[in-house]
């Protein structure tokens, strides 16, 4: 009769001390004497290994052999508690079955430590690895916080497409989606490509945001919120951009841009609360093995009102700094649209805490946000944090049918693929605003990682669309 499995998450439990044991997870160490072997196991349920005590007297070193580094085991044995330093309990194992081994000529994964650089192009196995259990451990736990955060604030998950055919940010940076013979275009008479005969009978792209749909939504729910992914087919081959990358796009009626603020606040502290509260193990250990401030930083953020002010005010502080000889690699000028430098000399060296810039130039700017009395801002939020720069994007939207129409039209956005969201302005406008909160930024902020390629599981970015 084999015992029933119990997670190595679930094992350091001091009732189970005692008690016969089933543990199964992939060998990380293996070490010992002649008498004695110490194999370190992990399941992937907690950064921590049960310590499996292997008696020689009870293997023979035949036996053993195939338990490597990255093989798969299952172990049956009598949980003690542990002499050793670092763990309090261990298993005397009386029965091993080897699910799988793992050749240590070939198993990428040994004990040495691997630039991070070496495990992306291996994102396949990175996951086994303390530091990527850590971080997508990190990464569940705060997908469920956004989930529970918004609920017990009423808001609804509202699913919007990801094939759309508008442009919600105008940036032009779409994917297209197409099922089009792309060897045999057909064009019209001006060299045009026809899209008639294209699956959606018209041009149709991956979505970069759902914010015009998540604001149907609210004008009709009260209070929503998105999160899913969104592509962004943008050449920038930084570490904090993604060509595919996940976000949070709550939308509500009837508040204004403060209201916008104090929930973004909120939200975010919300989540960085979380991950201590209910991830502390893993971000010690990111903490303690890549970023010695990073419990400090996120205790940090707790603790501080974030500062607010605006872009104006913003371009002022910088223009100052420059002036007694502060090196910007980029220009600082009343128009120019932020630089992470710049955004992060405001937080990290200015304030020295999370800054709010608001009523940005409506040239820099989406369409749809709200136009100020001055004719040259619009009511744009952008939270701005340490070490990321801009982690959330919002605005209190244009909520004037004719001030949105102009817009639309000095853009030269095409009005045909418009006429459901100019609804909203014609049927019962009201005041809303939303914003948008990049997932992998967020994780960035909350694990302290430096590349954002590090934070999802299967990056994709310029080159690169592997596994
Ligand atoms: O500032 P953005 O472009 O705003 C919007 O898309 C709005 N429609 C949001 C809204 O008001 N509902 O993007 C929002 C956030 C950014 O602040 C950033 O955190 C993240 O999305 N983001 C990216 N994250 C990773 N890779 C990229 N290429 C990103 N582009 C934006
Ligand atoms: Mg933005």
């Amino acid at each position: 009769m084999s015992l029933k499995r119990t997670k190595i998450v679930d094992i350091f439990d001091a009732s189970l001390v005692g008690q016969q044991v089933c543990v199964k997870g992939w060998v990380r160490t293996r070490r010992g004497n002649k008498n004695v072997q110490f194999v370190a196991l992990n399941d992937g349920s907690t950064i921590k290994n049960i310590q499996i005590v292997v008696d020689l007297a009870k293997f023979s070193e035949e036996e053993l052999k195939p338990i490597t580094t990255g093989s798969s085991l299952c172990v049956e044995g009598l949980l003690v508690e542990s002499q050793g330093k670092g763990q309090t309990c261990e298993v005397q194992a009386e029965k091993i079955e080897i699910y799988g081994t793992a050749d240590p000529e070939s198993y990428p994964l040994q004990k040495k430590g691997h630039t991070m650089e070496f495990l992306r192009d291996i994102a396949h196995l990175r996951p086994r690895t303390n530091t990527f259990g850590a971080v997508f451990r990190i990464r569940h736990n705060m997908a469920i916080a956004i989930h529970k955060f918004f609920h017990e604030k009423g808001f609804f998950y509202f699913h919007t497409p990801l094939i759309t055919a508008s442009d919600c940010e105008g940036a032009g940076q779409m994917f297209q989606v197409t099922t089009m013979n792309l060897y045999d275009l057909k064009k019209d008479e001006n060299g045009s490509i026809r899209y008639d005969g294209d699956f959606f009978g018209k041009q149709a792209s991956l979505t970069v945001s759902g914010q015009l749909e998540g604001e149907l939504a609210a004008t009709a729910l009260g209070a929503i919120y998105t999160f899913g992914p969104t592509f962004r087919a943008e050449n920038s081959n930084t570490p904090r951009h993604l060509a595919e990358f996940w976000m949070i796009e709550p939308e509500v009626a009837f508040n204004d841009i403060t209201d916008n603020m104090d929930l973004a606040e909120e939200f975010i502290k919300y989540c960085v609360k979380w991950a201590l509260d209910n991830c502390y193990d893993d971000v010690k250990f990111l903490n303690d093995m890549f970023d010695k401030e990073l419990i400090e930083r996120l205790e940090g953020v707790l603790k501080q009102d974030f500062v607010r002010l605006t872009y104006t005010e913003g371009i002022k502080i910088l223009e100052e700094a420059v002036a007694g000889g502060h090196k910007f690699e980029f220009p600082v000028y009343w128009g120019v649209d932020l630089a992470s430098e710049h955004e992060r000399f405001l937080v990290e060296e200015h304030f020295k805490r999370p800054v709010i810039l608001t009523d940005y130039p409506k040239e820099i700017k989406a369409f749809y946000m709200k136009q100020n009395e001055d004719g040259k801002t619009v009511r744009a939020m952008d939270v701005l944090f340490p070490k990321i720069g801009e982690i959330i994007g919002g605005s209190e939207r244009e909520e004037s049918y004719d001030k949105l129409v102009k817009r639309i039209e000095e853009l030269n956005i095409p009005m045909k693929d418009m006429w459901w969201y100019l609804d909203t302005r014609k049927f019962g406008t009201v005041p809303h605003s939303g914003f948008g909160l990049g997932f992998e930024r967020l994780l960035l902020f909350v694990t302290g990682m430096a590349n954002i390629r590090d934070v999802i599981p299967f990056p994709r970015t310029p080159n690169n669309a592997e596994f």
